[in-house]
C-alpha cells in the first residue's frame, strides 16, 4: 500500500468559497472522498494548516516514511524559503501543485521558492492537479 500525503498550505481551507471563478465550488473534502476510493491501493493522508511552521512540520513527520507527498503550498509557494529547505531535507518525494494556472496570472504568482526542490510540478488543471500527482505516485 503506498502511502501519500496531501498537504494545502494558506486559504485552501476555504475552497468551494474562496473564489470560485479561480479555484471553482468544490470542497477539498468531497473531492478527497472522490480520490480516496478511486485510489483504494493507496492510503491518503491530509493536512491543512494556514500556519508556515506547521506545513514543515508535517514534511519533517511523513517526509523519511511516505511514498510521495502532493503539496499545494498557496501563497508560501511564492515567498518560502524556509518550505523548500524542507522538502530538500526530507527523502520522501514531493510533488508541488497548484489548482490554478500560476502561470496566466500576477507576475509575482510566477515565482516559485519549491519547485527546484520538488520532483516534479503539477498546475493549472482545477482539482484534478492532485489527482495527476497521486497518479506520478502510483
Ligand atoms: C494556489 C496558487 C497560489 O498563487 C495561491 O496563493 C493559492 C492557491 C493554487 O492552487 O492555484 O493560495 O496555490
Amino acid at each position: 500500500m503506498k502511502k501519500i500525503q496531501i498537504i494545502n498550505g494558506p486559504n485552501l481551507n476555504l475552497l468551494g468559497k474562496r473564489e470560485p471563478a479561480v479555484y471553482g465550488n468544490a470542497s477539498f473534502g468531497g473531492y478527497l472522498e472522490t480520490l480516496r476510493s478511486d485510489y483504494p491501493e493507496c492510503e491518503i493522508a491530509y493536512f491543512q494548516s494556514n500556519i508556515e511552521g506547521e506545513l514543515i512540520n508535517k514534511i519533517h513527520e511523513v517526509g523519511f516514511d511516505f511514498d510521495g507527498i502532493v503539496l499545494n503550498a498557496g501563497a508560501y509557494t511564492h515567498t518560502s524559503i524556509a518550505l523548500r529547505d524542507a522538502i530538500q531535507a526530507v527523502t520522501t518525494p514531493v510533488v508541488e501543485v497548484h489548482i490554478s494556472n500560476v502561470h496566466a496570472r500576477e507576475p509575482f504568482r510566477h515565482v516559485s521558492m519549491i519547485s527546484a526542490a520538488c520532483r516534479g510540478v503539477i498546475l493549472g488543471f482545477g482539482l484534478d492537479s492532485y489527482r495527476l500527482a497521486v497518479e506520478s505516485f502510483r
